[in-house]
């Protein structure tokens, strides 16, 4: 008996912003895998198009707007024949105006939503019009998507936290995403063997908040993230543990712990700071001093000394004057960061700091931005450079660009390139470090572990 496969139908995803909007991406082609639809890169021969879109800052929206024009050149040249999505931050905060300034698309859904595609595209192909999904839905979209099944790369990811209760004064997220939500330890545990059982060394748990997790354990009471750490640590063959984005007002005292007693937890953090000014840190309604943020880095590193930090800043928000700019600098040299994402202020409709007094005009910004991200770039270029000599554990993530080189990643997320056999991947292996460029490292396998590859038969 032959098994009558379902259609086969090309399905292209587009994704901007963050981590977690990477994590969904996946998830929604997970959802659509069962009604026929197999990835494709090229936009002529896709059945379905889905933008999955960022509404951090004005730039990150325009450029959705931008795509969907040439978009509509590619579903006339199909003759309609194309399933036009848009996915979430910008579905979620603009669903109606999409719909009027490009009609050409049929499905705008949120970022809550997604468990509804394939009754959405169902609907589409019966409407005239859009078929809108912005609302957030009472039930839990984690219980009804499926499992994945995909093959995983070495590195994964994993939403364990949505959504936003901290209301800082310049951000959409608490408007796009919903209040804060956390998955259950027993939901989250089950996806990390599962994601493990496919191939991920590594598993990065993602949130907006996320260290303001506290998912239900099984014995009723909700969890901390630190315990949650230490349980996925347990699970066999998961050699690293990372979480991503955190704030500082949720950092407490177990997680602090964790990092020390936890090896399979990496020693890199991303903390955003946003400012190192007082009185702009309270006009951002942060709810944390620069001097709060200084003595956490010092809790953090007495727990774990080789914890590297990366962070976000905000240049020109509203009312930032001379002298605030100058605090941020202090706290930057003060912390000394190893990675960093820095951004001019950019008013987004709907939030507090919109309507602020003391706008920052655009040439004091870029300039304020230029020396904020030339202090960072030499942070990161220093930390770079010191990693040089040292052995570092590293975890094999594939072939490198040139032929014969393997690329991998340091504790302190530093991409490496060394030359080494295939059959290293997946695996953590020492690499000396040989050099630091400013974005990654170069290294060398000692000669002890170039020979017991050598000495290994091959499959
Ligand atoms: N303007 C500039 N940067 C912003 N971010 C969030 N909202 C804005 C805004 N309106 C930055 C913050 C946050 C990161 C994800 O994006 O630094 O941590
Ligand atoms: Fe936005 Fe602040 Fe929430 Fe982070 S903590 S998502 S910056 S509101």
């Amino acid at each position: 008996m032959t098994e009558t496969a379902a259609p086969r139908k090309r399905l292209l995803i587009r994704t901007w912003g963050c981590q977690m909007n990477v994590y969904d991406s996946a998830r929604m082609a997970d959802v659509l895998a069962p009604l026929g639809y197999a990835p494709t890169e090229a936009v002529e021969e896709a059945d379905m198009v889905i933008l999955n879109t960022c509404h951090i800052r004005e730039k990150a929206t325009e450029k959705v707007f931008s795509d969907l024009g040439r978009l509509r050149d590619a579903k006339r040249s199909r003759g309609g024949d194309m399933v036009i999505a848009v996915a979430g931050c910008v579905a979620q905060a603009e669903g109606a105006e999409i719909t009027a300034r490009a009609p050409w698309v049929d499905i705008v859904l949120g970022p809550q939503s997604y468990h509804r595609l394939p009754e959405m595209v169902a609907r589409a192909s019966r409407a005239a019009g859009a078929v809108i999904e912005t609302d957030f839905p009472a039930e839990d979209k984690f219980d009804h998507l499926p499992e994945t099944t995909a093959p995983q790369g070495v590195t994964a990811f994993l939403t364990v936290q949505e959504g936003c209760d901290k209301f800082c004064s310049f951000c959409v997220v608490p408007y796009t995403r919903g209040s804060e939500y956390s998955r259950p330890v027993a939901a989250v545990v089950a996806e990390a063997e599962r994601l493990v059982a496919l191939g991920a060394r590594e598993v990065t748990l993602l949130g907006q908040n996320v260290n303001a997790w506290h998912g239900e354990g099984p014995d009723g009471h909700a969890w901390t993230l630190g315990r949650l750490a230490r349980r996925l640590a347990e699970i066999p063959r998961l050699a690293r543990i990372r979480y991503t984005t955190s704030h500082p007002r949720d950092m407490d005292d177990d997680l602090v712990a964790a990092h020390g007693d936890t090896p399979a937890l990496m020693p890199f953090l991303h903390l955003p700071v946003q400012s190192g000014s007082d009185r702009i840190l309270k006009a951002m309604n942060r709810g944390h001093t620069a001097d709060d943020y200084r003595r956490l880095v010092d809790r953090l590193r007495a727990a774990r000394p080789d914890l590297a930090l990366s962070t976000d800043i905000i240049a020109g928000h509203p009312g930032e004057s001379d002298a605030d700019h100058a605090a941020t600098l202090a706290l930057i040299r003060d912390i000394g960061f190893a990675q960093s994402f820095s951004f001019k202020y950019s008013a987004r409709p709907g939030t507090p700091a919109a309507t602020m007094a003391g706008p920052v005009g655009e040439a004091v910004k870029d300039a304020r931005l230029a020396e904020i991200q030339a202090l960072l770039r030499d942070q990161q270029a220093e930390f770079n450079r010191s990693r040089t000599g040292m052995v570092a554990d590293v975890l094999v993530t594939g072939p490198g660009r040139h032929p014969g080189q393997m690329a991998g990643r340091t504790p302190w997320l530093n991409p490496v390139h060394f030359a080494g056999p295939m059959e290293l991947a997946g695996q953590v292996v020492p690499v000396t470090i040989t050099a630091g460029h400013p974005n990654s490292l170069s290294g060398v396998l000692p000669t002890s572990v170039l020979a017991t590859t050598r000495e290994r038969p091959a499959a």
